[in-house]
This record gives structure tokens, sequence and C-alpha cells, in this order.
């Protein structure tokens, strides 16, 4: 009897290295065992040879056995590592074990990674951070109890999200730190680690009463999706049951004081689902208030619906720069980086664009910089988010806001970063070949200046014309710099 000692609950690559020598040496699934940490082995097992034979056949697997093996192996059952081990050895003989769907070992290890996926969903979901102030800056904390193993598999989700911020997860069986360079894992801790509430969860707390529909209100639902475990560690979970207990009561109210029911036509209109039609009518967030101020616009815009692009972005990435701004340069839509900080061309794009600023001699923080939508639209492609370009349903239900931006800055200057920004100021598309590099009257003593946007010049695949395309770019912001000469950087 063999044994091979891994280092944490879920260690995939410990596992791995073990697993692939004994299968070289031929010790056979029940002759073999696994142990973590400092876990006793069983009386009669002896460590595993270190050594991997010189003769020993190539090891066969499955293309999705490695995925399926880290998986699993975040189960919590401490038979994961031998079943892993015995569907490794069975594959040598069996190739295609994988697709028996019937086969017993099959079954139970994809019930496994279900389970997994499902506590990894959950964790992204549920797990709450909490603001602490230490002497190096703010620290954001959370605790989180997970059924499973899950803390390595979903520690690069959180990575991406909180890419900026300094932040631990603490689990009871393994931790997590993110110091905005380094992931790196320790052992568990306690509940009583984490920081007791903040302000952000006063905020918070604030808000989840505000979105809470009493009419929509399905406890069974909401305990499926959201199980009661969870709530210990949730700050809204407080508010859960009184909000419950109120939702009889406060649906009534709704029901009494609920404005006249729209027309039938109406609702024809949102039933066939056309955006930009269903944007008019559903997207009027300043309730017909219009916003006085940058400030009062970007707070209503964080909560903007008027598109389906909020649900899967980070945050609403509203315009940046001053009130009395005489330019405002308008992009297409905030990218992988602007989601996640919040800002407007700050990513790969945004330092072509400064760069070009630099060039011109244009101070960027006099400038009001936006983009013509307001959410990032993207397709996950592995750990990654590709950009998507945006709908003209998606850019036509945005527009407001461009439009609100516009009326408190109001600008001598409008400059269209791209085709998307150009349709978006004119209402109507334009091509860049027809349109650049000349002022065109835009009503109000605004001008509008057309040119591409910096991420086509980053795109092209010809040094060459990568070279043209820059110079026309800083002629362009040089021509902007000579329309708009206070917008010069200081000397
Ligand atoms: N591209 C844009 O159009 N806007 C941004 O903010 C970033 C990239």
């Amino acid at each position: 009897m063999f044994f091979a000692r891994l280092s944490h609950p879920a260690d995939f690559d410990g596992w791995r290295e073990a697993a692939r020598r004994a299968v070289a040496l031929g010790v056979a699934p029940d002759e073999m065992s696994f142990v973590v940490g400092e876990e006793a082995p069983g009386l009669f097992a002896e460590p595993l040879p270190e050594e991997m034979p010189d003769d020993a056949p190539p090891i066969a697997v499955a293309k999705a056995f490695p995925d399926l093996a880290r998986n699993m192996l975040c189960h919590s059952d401490p038979e994961r590592f031998l079943l892993a081990y015995r569907l490794l050895w069975r594959l040598q003989a069996e190739k295609g074990l994988l697709e028996v769907a019937s086969d017993d070992d099959v079954i139970r290890a994809r019930e496994m990674e279900k389970a997994v996926y499902r506590d990894a969903h959950k964790m992204k979901a549920f797990l709450r951070f909490r603001e602490i102030e230490t002497g190096e800056g703010r620290h954001y904390i959370a605790w989180f109890e997970p059924t499973h193993h899950v803390v390595e598999l979903t520690a690069p989700f959180f990575m991406r999200r909180f890419a900026g911020m300094v932040w631990s997860i603490l689990t009871p069986l393994r931790s997590v730190h993110w110091d905005g360079a380094d992931l790196s894992f320790g052992p568990g801790a306690s509940r009583e680690d984490r920081p007791k509430e903040d302000a952000a969860e006063d905020l918070w707390l604030t808000y989840y009463a505000s979105i809470f529909n009493p009419a929509r209100l399905k406890v069974k639902a909401m305990q499926a999706e959201m199980p009661k475990k969870y709530w210990k560690n949730l700050p809204e979970a407080t508010l859960i049951e009184p909000l419950i207990r109120g939702a009889e009561e406060a649906s009534r109210r709704m029901l009494e004081t609920a404005p006249t029911l729209p027309s039938l036509r109406h609702e024809r209109v949102m039933e066939m689902g056309e955006m930009a039609r269903a944007a008019k009518v559903a997207a009027v967030p300043h309730g017909g208030n219009q916003p006085q101020t940058l400030d009062e616009a970007r707070a209503e815009a964080k909560h903007c619906k008027a598109c389906p692009l909020w649900e899967p972005a980070t945050q609403t990435v509203f315009g940046k720069g001053p009130e009395d701004a005489p330019v405002i340069f308008v992009g297409e839509q905030p990218g992988d980086q602007e989601d996640l900080a919040g800002e407007p061309f700050i990513g790969p794009a945004g330092k072509v664009f400064d760069a070009a600023l630099a060039e011109a001699g244009i101070d960027r923080t006099q400038a009001y910089v936006t983009n013509a939508v307001k959410h990032f639209k993207f397709t996950p492609r592995g750990k990654r988010r590709i950009h998507q370009k945006p709908t003209m349903g998606e850019v036509k239900a945005c527009r407001f806001w461009l439009e609100i931006e516009r009326d408190i800055v109001k600008p001598k200057l409008v400059v269209a970063l791209g085709a998307t920004a150009a349709a978006t100021v004119l209402g109507k598309t334009v091509t860049i070949r027809d349109t650049r590099s000349r002022l065109i009257d835009i009503g109000g003593d605004t001008q509008l200046l057309v040119t591409v946007h910096p991420a086509y010049i980053l795109r092209l695949p010809d040094p060459d014309a990568q070279k043209r395309e820059t110079e026309a770019f800083h002629a362009d912001m040089g021509l902007v710099r000579r329309t708009v000469p206070e917008i010069a950087l200081a000397a």
C-alpha cells in the first residue's frame, strides 16, 4: 500500500504529479491512497517512490480528463483523490471511458464536478467584502463558508473583478490574498477574523431594501437560489425576514398607489422585445426630471437598465471631466479595464488617446471624456472578456445619457472617436471617410469633429499603416487644439 501527500485539499498539481508517477509504477487504485497536509497515512502505507521508472509507458489521458479531475478534486468528499486516480488508471486501457454515461465512476465524478460548479457560483454571488483601513490604505476582507474547496477555483474570478483593490477572502480551510499584483493562498481562518460592519455595508443595506420588490416575492425560489446557510454572512440577510413579513402590506400599498396602467399598444411593443422602442419607453431613469449636474446624472445612470447590457457589466461607466469643459470626446463603449475601474479610456485604447493628446499639447483633465454606450458589452472567452460592438438598439437606448452630458457641459466642440460615436451624435449612420477631419456644425454653438477610434489604430496589423494612421490621428488632435485653444496644456 502506498500514499502520496498533497499540500492542500484541492492540490490538483500535487495530485497529478503523484497520480502519473503511481500509474507509471503500476500501483493499482486499491493499493494507492492520498493524504492532505499533516494527515496521518494508513498504518501499513508507505510513501510512493519518488523516482519515475525509466521504462514507464507514456500516460494516456482523454482531453476532457484534466479539467474534470481539477474540478472534482475541489469536492469535499474524502474519496475524490482516489476516484480521480481510478479514472486515470482505467483510462489507460479504456480510452472512451469518460463518454460512458452509465459508468458508476464517471457518474460520481460528474456529480462532484456539478456540485463544485454550483458551490463556486454561490461563492461568486454571495460573497461580500468588508472594508477596513490599514496603515497602507484600504483592504477588503470577506468571510465565506463554501461547501467544497472552491477558493482556488474562484480566486481568478475575484482577481479579474476586483483587480484594483487589495483584498482577502477567508474561509474555514483556506484563504486567498490579492495585493493588486499577486495572488497568494494560505491556511484557513475563523469567522471572528473578519472585520465587523463597515460604512459600505450601510449603503448596501439601503440599496437592497430599496430594490426589494414585494410584488415579485417568491420565497421558495429565493431560498433555492440563496439557501439559508449563506444568509448569516450576507449583510442584507438581516433585512430579508422583515421584508418578507412586510411584503403583503407593501404589495397592497404598491397596487393602491400604482400609476395608470400602460396602454395595450405599449404592452405589445414591450412584448415584441424590440430593444430600441422598448428602451424609449422603459428608460426614463430620471423619471422626467432632467438631472441638473453631472453628479446627479452620474448617480442616476448607475441604475440604468435601459438595455440588457447593464446586467453582465460590472458598473455604468459614466463620463469624466469638468462640467464646463470646452470639449467632449466621445468613444464607443467602455472596455474591460474601464468596466472594472468605472472610468472611460484608461485601458490600451486610452493609452493611444493620451499619447495623441500629449502630442497635440492638450490637457485631458480639462476635457470631458465619455462614451456613446455606458456599459461594457462583451462575450466571455475562457478567462477573457472579448469586446463586442453594441447594436444600434443599444446605442439608441443609451443616447439620452450623452444628450444629458452635452446639455450640462455645453461644449464648443464634440469629438466623435469612431463611427459609433459619430452616429450617436449625428443621429444617423455615417462613414469616417465622408466625415473625418472637418468641423461640422451641429447647432447650439457646437461643432463636431469626427475622427477614428484609437482602438482602430491599435488593431492595424501593418506597422506602416499604423504609423500613417497615428499621424493622421495626431493631426486631428492638433485641429482640436486649434479650435479650442483654451484646452492647451499649461506652458
Ligand atoms: N474604447 C472606448 O470606446 N471607450 C473606452 O472608454 C475604452 C475603450
